[in-house]
């Protein structure tokens, strides 16, 4: 083998090792999903099954950033990644705040939950493409229960607020999707998504399943409640002490690492809860 490609191959292990981390990054989608497949009634587990691809092999997890790799071959899925509410307002409002930039209705996460729900419902006879879409709804579960995908408008949830991220310069709604949860898996976690996922959903209770699996009569209500706790988690710990050019470190991350780890929770808990009630 040549020097040339020696080196190549030497880069190729590198990059294939190293845990590359993009929107909540691939590894917060790869916990939430792990749990939720977790939890599948053996219905709704076949259904999975079924319509996951093949180079999946039967693992959802390993589809659950999906979502994120086609924005760019399909544009009109960008927006509906997130919803942008009033500034400083700590609410959110289907009807005010759930449109794309063009302000067409229900191009938002909320819309799209709903959409694809309904999608779904039509297993197995359907016209649609019912992998694409349970790809879609499993990350798409993810991104809402980010606190920062339901963030404010002007700075797009934390995509234009410049922070450290102890000596990393970032920004803040990285810090959310992936800083904070690469930290805990260093720090805590062997460095391992498997390990943390296992571990976080090894301590879910029962009660705290009632409690989150309650979110009022149809999915559409649930899916903007989600939203709702997010922007409220947003208000009250994301954007707290963390404005321009502020440098978080130890303190904003040991007080925030539980919220994040919740709303994974959460995500796992809810999307599982939602896949076995549409597959019956
Ligand atoms: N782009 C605009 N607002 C956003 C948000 N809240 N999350 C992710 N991307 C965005
Ligand atoms: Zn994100
Ligand atoms: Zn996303």
């Amino acid at each position: 083998m040549g020097s040339s490609n020696f080196v190549y191959i030497v880069f190729l292990l590198l990059i294939a090792g190293a845990p590359l981390s993009y929107a909540w990054g691939v590894d917060g989608h790869y916990m939430i999903c792990r749990i939720a497949q977790s939890r599948l009634t053996s219905t709704a587990s076949s259904a999975v099954l079924d319509l996951l691809p093949s180079g999946a092999n039967g693992d959802l997890a390993s589809e659950c950033s999906w979502a994120d790799n086609v924005r760019t071959a399909y544009p009109w899925s960008s927006p509906l990644h997130y919803v942008d509410t009033p500034d400083n307002l700590c609410t959110y409002d289907y009807s005010r705040d759930c449109h794309d930039s063009s302000g067409n209705a229900g191009y938002c996460v909320v819309g799209a939950i709903n959409n694809y729900t309904t999608q779904l419902l039509s297993y197995p006879t359907s016209r649609y493409n019912l992998t694409q879409a349970l790809m879609f709804l499993a990350h798409f579960m993810g991104d809402v229960h980010q606190p920062l995908h339901v963030g404010f408008t002007t700075d797009a949830g934390g995509n234009g607020i410049t922070v450290y991220w102890y000596t990393t310069k970032t920004n803040l709604h990285s810090v959310w999707d992936t800083k904070i949860i690469q930290t805990a898996m260093s720090n805590y976690y062997g460095n391992d998504h498997n390990i943390m996922a296992d571990s976080i959903n090894a301590n879910i209770t029962s009660d705290q399943v009632s409690q989150w699996d309650a979110c009022g009569s149809s999915s559409a209500d649930c899916a903007n409640n989600f939203a709702t706790e997010s922007i409220q988690d947003a208000c009250s710990y994301a954007y707290q002490d963390a404005s321009q050019n502020a440098k978080l470190n130890d303190t904003y991350f040991l007080s925030r690492k539980p919220i994040v780890e919740t709303r994974i929770a959460q995500a796992g808990v809810r999307l599982a809860n939602l896949l076995n009630q549409i597959f019956v």
